[in-house]
């Protein structure tokens, strides 16, 4: 059963995609073949965000549908959450030319969206994945390491730093450490007590 608020998220939502999905601030909408608004429930408790879309994202317009997609949709499954009761998004909503790291010019362009994202979806969780991402929406250069042993704030929301699930499929001898990232966020989600369901 939908609510109101959700009805309301909803529809909202779908302006905002519909409203920027032509974007042409940076140069990576002339070499995109789809802009990758992001995917999942636009009254999600958790956001995930990765850096930007590769081949297979580009090619089809949904976020984390490749290789390392899938990966993550097997950690979700892991602790029991559905790919379609999160919301899962990019800072960059294009692709770079051969992945390259987003440039701090199309960050500056494109992180505007991420904020009217979080805006009307009201995460209580986001987890970004990936040392680029964590790098970028933070501003700073400390390492993953650094980075994944605290609970950071993004405007407002508490921000959890693990790996990307490509660098997992390269290394898999970092997965015993990533699985203790999602049960301490599995945990720490589980005790919010302002959160809007019960996973
Ligand atoms: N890597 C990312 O950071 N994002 C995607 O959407 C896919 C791969």
């Amino acid at each position: 059963e939908i609510n109101k608020e959700e009805w309301e998220n909803s529809s909202d939502i779908i302006s905002l995609k519909a409203q920027i999905s032509g974007c042409l601030k940076c140069p990576l909408g002339n070499t995109r073949t789809n802009f990758v608004f992001g995917v999942g429930n636009p009254d999600a408790d958790v956001m995930f965000i990765g850096e930007a879309p590769g081949a297979d994202e580009d090619e089809q317009g949904e976020p984390f549908v490749g290789r390392a997609g899938q990966l993550l949709n097997k950690i979700l499954q892991a602790i029991e959450w559905k790919r379609e009761e999160v919301f899962i998004a990019n800072i960059l909503k294009c692709r770079p030319p051969n992945n390259r790291d987003p440039l701090s010019s199309e960050v500056e362009q494109c992180e505007p969206y991420l904020l009217k994202q979080i805006d009307l979806i009201k995460p209580v969780m986001m987890i970004s994945l990936g040392r680029i991402a964590a790098q970028t929406l933070l501003r700073t250069k400390d390492s993953l390491t650094a980075m994944r042993s605290r609970v950071h704030n993004y405007h407002g929301v508490p921000l959890y730093v693990t790996f990307h699930p490509a660098a997992l499929l390269r290394n898999p001898n970092w997965k015993p450490a990533a699985w203790e990232d999602f049960k301490k966020i599995k945990s720490d989600y589980e005790n919010i007590p302002n959160r809007k369901r019960k996973h």
